[in-house]
């Protein structure tokens, strides 16, 4: 049966994390995967998340089975945190799902079953994960142009241009924010010139948010696609609680659906449960019941909205404090777009050269395509990384 399988390609983000593990360097950096990292280089279990165990502890009273769309006191109390007072909030509806992958897994898988023959369109670059999932469950991928190796910023005429093209058999990805993997996010002008677009020609918007509160602020960050929300007759989002609120391994997301109708969103939801029945039947339900106790406890919601904050401000602290030092190493301003990118990540222009020599010269892991992940970069290691990166790149 298996004999002539060979094995898989090694996954090119969590490949990094593991290949810095096996290094017996000392003085080496893991900045691969999306995790974010405190100064003491832990991932931490947030404070908020913490106190919700402690009441889920003491008083959940069953295991017994959730049902196919996972937490439906979950699946609303997100709807909120995406869509706040959003006029499209009475036509949305959603599945919690095995994290954002799973989210986007299942609305590809509903999307090839209402129209075998759409294709998608994703940014280049996009995240490492997006193709292989849409292309796993069966629909066609094609890409748009997005990041400006020069600029290093989004290069909003080429990909309007591109997007004034599609019509009603294609579906648009977009990343809400924090741009997986350059740091580069569209500009409000460019999700209002998309939203025109989507209503004249008919294309499906489709929204990843992982990263909701990395970037400007839990509701800045939210504004474009509300934007677009607000004025398209249909939209998915895939949504991940695994950066926001660090329940990584919990895997923990949702898919939403917005239709013109309640009624359709109602009929879209019903398809996508029953893909789900077909493939891990419903969702873990333990980071879940941690999102919603946090979210329906006004209290525990401001505490952890002041820990999303503490996480973004670190971010950002790591952000300025490695354009100076490269100033310093350079000379040069050449890498000042580092305080202008959004989020966990940014593509810094190392070609294929430098990602290696990086890694085999300086114990430097970043991802293939020169992603480094600044969310996991401690600001005591910014002076080795500046170094590191003048010595192969300038
Ligand atoms: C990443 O891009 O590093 C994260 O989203 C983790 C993942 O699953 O790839």
């Amino acid at each position: 049966m298996f004999s002539h399988l060979i094995p898989a390609a090694k996954d090119p983000i969590l490949s990094q994390s593991l290949a810095c593990l096996q290094d017996a360097r000392t003085n080496k950096l893991d900045l691969g995967v999306g995790v974010y990292r405190n100064e003491q280089g832990v991932t931490p279990v947030l404070q908020s998340v913490k106190r919700a165990e402690e009441r889920l502890l003491n008083t959940q009273e069953s295991k017994g089975y959730v049902g196919l769309a996972g937490c439906e006191r979950f699946n609303n109390t997100m709807i909120e945190l995406l869509l706040g007072e959003n006029g499209s909030r009475s036509r949305a509806v959603a599945v919690q799902t095995p994290g954002a992958s799973g989210a986007l897994r299942l609305l590809a898988d509903v999307i090839v079953m209402a129209n075998p023959s759409a294709k998608i369109w994703m940014s280049d670059l996009s995240y490492a994960n997006h193709a292989p999932i849409m292309k796993t469950a069966g629909v066609e991928v094609a890409y748009y142009p997005y990041f400006d190796p020069q600029t290093k910023m989004v290069n909003e005429t080429a990909m309007l241009a591109t997007l004034s093209t599609l019509g009603k058999n294609d579906v648009v990805l977009l990343h809400g924010c924090c741009h997986n993997p350059t740091g580069a996010d569209l500009s409000y002008r460019a999700w209002q010139s998309i939203t025109e677009m989507a209503n004249a020609q008919g294309f499906l918007p489709f929204i990843d948010m992982a990263y909701q509160g990395f970037g400007d602020g839990m509701e800045e960050d939210a504004a474009g696609f509300r934007y677009l929300a607000e004025r398209v007759p249909a939209y998915l989002v895939a949504s991940s609680c695994s950066k926001n609120f660090g329940l990584y391994r919990e895997r923990t997301g949702l898919a939403v659906i917005a239709s013109d109708t309640l009624q359709q969103s109602e009929c879209i939801k019903s398809r996508i449960m029953e893909c789900a029945r077909s493939s891990y039947t419903m969702p873990p339900d333990h980071g879940a019941a941690i999102v919603r106790t946090i979210l329906e406890d006004q209290a525990l919601k401001e505490f952890w909205l002041t820990e999303v904050t503490q996480m973004r401000q670190r971010i950002q602290g790591v952000r300025s404090s490695l354009v100076d030092a490269m100033k310093i190493q350079t000379g040069t301003h050449q890498f000042d777009f580092i305080a202008q990118h959004k989020g966990m990540f940014s593509v810094i222009g190392a070609n294929a050269d430098q990602v290696t020599r990086l890694r085999e010269q300086f114990g430097v892991y970043l991802v293939d395509g020169g992603r480094i992940n600044l969310a996991g970069l401690k600001e005591s290691d910014v002076p080795f990384l500046a170094e590191s990166l003048s010595a192969v790149m300038s």
